[in-house]
């Protein structure tokens, strides 16, 4: 069995998580794709500081939800698995998705990197599971000390070694993946055809979520698109579950799994 899944913003907002579009995804009345920039960030980075301090708050007092958890069940229990979400948060990793199993392509909200230079750092991921996995441990006391302080900060955090500004790990608009999660996303669909390819929870707005569920459903794989709104996907998925991703997913885990 070899199964490919995507994932958005649908599928963490049964656990509280604000999805990007939605009617939820202001904040201060400022549409949250165009914080999610590096023009935002460059005009003001106290604000969109302020506004990554609050998501990561609110993913920290979030759970996995049914649909994470049908999700995990899936990847623990087939050979051939790849989950790619486009989602930043770590309810994925907290309902038990194994690192090498999983590729988040617009990065992680956790990890702190500088603007300028290699350096990074992992924040506290939600708890009370272990937080997700980091890019760049700090090697040394003295930067573990900075990176913990910047963290508590509630101003723009500073590299500990360069002095330029510091910034959420995550990929904005406008800005390149990451090559070597697309590297990932590539070898798996290099590595065969799947049986089954589930996309949940996603306007599929970016044409590489599209072509990526394409990719792994060639020669006649079920393609299940899990949302309850239509998106540029619906056309070509071969069955459209118009129900919450807590409700589907658990069912059609069950079904792949028979
Ligand atoms: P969006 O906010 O664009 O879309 C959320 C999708 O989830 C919509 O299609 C909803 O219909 C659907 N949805 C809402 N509630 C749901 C539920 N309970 N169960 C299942 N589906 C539900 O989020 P994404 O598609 O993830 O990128 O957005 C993609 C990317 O655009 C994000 O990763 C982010 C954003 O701007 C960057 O920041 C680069």
């Amino acid at each position: 069995m070899r199964v490919l899944v995507l994932t958005g913003a649908g599928v963490s907002a049964e656990s509280g998580i604000p999805t990007f579009r939605g009617k939820d995804g202001y904040w201060r009345n400022l549409d949250p794709t165009k914080l999610a920039t590096p023009e935002a960030f460059a005009r003001d980075p106290q604000l969109v500081w302020d506004w990554y301090r609050e998501r990561r708050q609110g993913i920290r007092n979030a759970r996995p939800n049914a649909a994470h958890e049908a999700i995990a069940r899936l990847a623990h229990q087939t050979e051939e698995f790849l989950l790619v979400t486009q989602n930043v948060d770590d309810l994925h990793a907290r309902a038990g998705v194994a690192a090498e199993k999983m590729v988040q392509i617009h990065g992680d909200i956790f990890v702190t990197r500088c603007t300028r230079c290699e350096f990074s750092y992992p924040g506290r991921g939600g708890s009370p599971e272990p937080p997700g996995t980091c890019v760049v441990q700090p090697t040394n006391e003295r930067l573990r000390s900075i990176a913990a302080t910047s963290e508590r900060d509630l101003n723009i955090p500073t590299c500990p070694k360069c002095q330029a500004f510091m910034r959420p790990s995550v990929v904005w608009f406008g800005e390149q993946l990451s090559q070597g999660e697309l590297l990932r996303v590539e070898d798996f669909l290099d590595g065969g055809a799947c049986d089954v390819v589930i996309v949940a929870g996603t306007t599929a707005t970016f044409g590489y979520i599209i072509d990526w569920a394409l990719r792994g459903s060639r020669d006649g794989a079920e393609l299940v698109e899990v949302n309850p709104e239509e998106t540029p996907l619906s056309r070509f998925a071969t069955r459209l579950m118009r129900e919450p991703a807590a409700i589907a997913l658990p069912r059609i885990v069950d079904e792949v799994l028979v």
